[in-house]
């Protein structure tokens, strides 16, 4: 096992480079067996968990991957061969439930055991299955655990979600390219790595209008055909430097984002008192003094985003003064305030509703990542402590944060990757 050793109190300084986004990733990787061709994917976060899980599930039903350099796949979906994927194989992340709409849209049937992923609270596919029932598949989940969709013909049809769901939103997208006639998806999620899917399956030959907004339309298309696409930057990666900077009082140059992106973090960030520039692709964020108070609600784009909850929690925690944060979309994303109160936080939980008491400072301790973000969270809370906290359970940050700890490190923080339980030094990175 693994675990962060950070010694705290050290300014982040400098200049970082975001990667590609997991989630768009996450996302466009099956989207590629929609075609019977070659398609390049670039600026992609290949070290991440996640992404190398979902290139392994690619190369299970027979698609050929190969590497062309650090953050560039080509994915030949020509052989691609079976329509079925064990537990095995989607226990890692919840992602890996696109291959049904993906599978869907390839050979008209999917079998595809249920997803696993971080735990933020029940997760239910019940708006999946609505819109791949609306598109003429029927959809069984055998014993609990296997998804089995299948469909003679999919058939274009309007879906209204329920929910705005980024998951149920990438699903349909992906079943309704290649289904006869029009779909248009009503409350469809607007998160940038919707748009970016969509412009995606459109390099293709996919026929997807209006992503970004809460109506999309979708016109089938018989045949999609290969491409090269550059993944946009992470937001989420992204913000969870902004705060990093922050909350250590710190000045980083963050660079290869969408400011427009980073709006709703941003702009709670100047409510704190930190200062953010922006330019054409990069956010330089500074704190000199202690943050003041505010209160987040998290929403889907372009509201603040959950993902971003849980940093965020770290440099109110050292705010002055009372801040309020209200989770709006998962029911279970508190789970990391425990872990804060051992470093002296003063957080208290009820329900969705966190109440937390500014303090002037954290201080090092053990503490563990309960899941990508909450592991973000310690990561930021381990360099903005004083004293050494060590961060157990970090395979959730590796899901999901490329070259981790070379990124905090070059901009000054004192981090370590240990392998224990022998604290081998010569294992440190
Ligand atoms: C995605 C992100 C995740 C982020 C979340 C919300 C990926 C790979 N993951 O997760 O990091 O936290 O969006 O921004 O992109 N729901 C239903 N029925 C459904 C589907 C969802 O009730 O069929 C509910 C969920 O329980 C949740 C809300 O809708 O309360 C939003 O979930 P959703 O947007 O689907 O999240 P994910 O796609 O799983």
């Amino acid at each position: 096992m693994e675990k962060f050793v950070i010694r705290g109190g050290r300014p982040l300084r400098g200049e970082v480079t975001v990667s590609g986004a997991k989630n768009a990733a996450l996302a466009i990787i099956p989207a590629a067996i929609l075609s019977q061709d070659i398609c390049r994917i670039e600026n992609l976060p290949v070290s991440i968990s996640d992404v190398s899980h979902m290139m392994k599930t690619l190369r299970h039903i027979g698609a050929q991957v190969r590497l062309i350099n650090a953050n560039t796949i080509e994915i030949d979906a020509r052989a691609v061969n079976s329509f079925v994927i064990s537990h095995d194989m989607t226990k890692f992340l919840r992602a890996s439930y696109y291959f049904i709409g993906a599978l869907l849209g390839r050979f008209g049937r999917a079998k595809v055991a249920m997803p696993g992923g971080c735990y933020l609270g029940p997760r239910p596919i019940d708006q999946h299955i609505k819109g791949f029932e609306a598109l003429g598949a029927d959809v069984s989940i055998e014993d609990n655990a296997i998804v089995d969709a299948h469909a003679d013909r999919l058939i274009g049809s309007p879906v209204y979600l329920d929910v705005v769901s980024v998951g149920a939103t990438v699903n349909i997208l992906l079943a309704a390219v290649k289904a006869e006639g029009m779909t248009v998806i009503e409350n469809a999620a607007k998160e940038p790595h919707i748009v970016d899917l969509a412009n995606f399956l459109n390099s293709m030959g996919a026929d997807v209008r209006g992503a970004g907004t809460d109506t999309i339309k979708i016109r089938g298309v018989e045949k999609m055909h290969g491409c090269t696409y550059s993944i946009i930057p992470d937001q989420i990666e992204a913000g969870t430097f902004m705060v990093a900077a922050a909350a250590t009082f710190g000045n980083v140059l963050i660079k290869n984002v969408i400011p427009k992106h980073l709006e709703s973090i941003s702009s709670k960030l100047v409510e704190c008192g930190a200062q953010v520039e922006e330019f054409d692709d990069a956010v330089r964020v500074s704190l000199d003094h202690r943050p003041g108070h505010c209160s987040i609600k998290t929403m889907p784009h372009p509201g603040f985003p959950t993902d971003m909850q849980p940093q965020m929690a770290v440099l109110l925690a050292l705010a002055q003064g009372t801040s309020y944060i209200n989770e709006g979309i998962w029911s279970n994303r508190f789970r990391y305030a425990e872990q804060l109160n051992r470093m002296g936080a003063n957080i208290k939980v009820e329900g969705q509703l966190a109440v937390v008491q500014g303090v002037e400072a954290l201080r090092g301790a053990p503490v563990k990542a309960d899941d990508l973000r909450a592991g973000a969270a310690m990561l930021i809370a381990g360099c903005a402590a004083t004293g050494t906290t060590e961060i157990e359970e970090i395979l959730h940050i590796d899901r999901g944060y490329e070259n981790v700890v070379e990124k905090f490190a070059a901009l000054g923080a004192d981090i370590r990757r240990i392998r224990f339980p022998d604290n081998d030094a010569a294992h440190a990175v």
